[in-house]
């Protein structure tokens, strides 16, 4: 089995972990019923056919694998929103991994909106 942290949804970030526990509670007999799963499937479309994977591979008892690296994965899904799906924004990883300065970020946070 793939990493069950691994992001399958990126748009709602849904792990695999997240769908395989869905199935195994809820017994879907669909694979769009993994919609419910905290929205996977549900933003830019990606997913789809992957959860369709995932679904028919779970029926049969068989360990989920994606079939491709993490890397691979995004980046084909930085060139699908490019060629398919030009009227949304670019994901937000489209130019590489995310590189965020935690305490950057936090010095913008107002100091009435922040916690003890
Ligand atoms: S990656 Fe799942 S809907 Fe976009």
């Amino acid at each position: 089995m793939d990493d069950p942290a691994r992001e399958i949804c990126l748009c709602f970030h849904v792990s695999l972990g997240k769908l395989v526990r869905f199935y195994e509670r809820h017994h879907p007999t669909v694979a769009s019923r993994f919609s419910e799963c905290h929205g996977a499937g549900q933003g830019c479309g990606w997913c789809v056919p992957y959860l369709e994977k995932l679904f028919e591979q779970l029926q049969a008892g068989k360990a989920p694998e994606i079939g491709m690296d993490y890397e691979e994965y995004r980046a084909r899904r930085i060139q699908y929103h490019k060629t398919r799906k030009p009227d949304l924004p670019p994901p937000p990883d489209a130019d590489g991994p995310l590189d965020l300065d935690l305490e950057n970020v936090l010095n913008e946070v107002p100091d009435d909106l922040k916690l003890d």
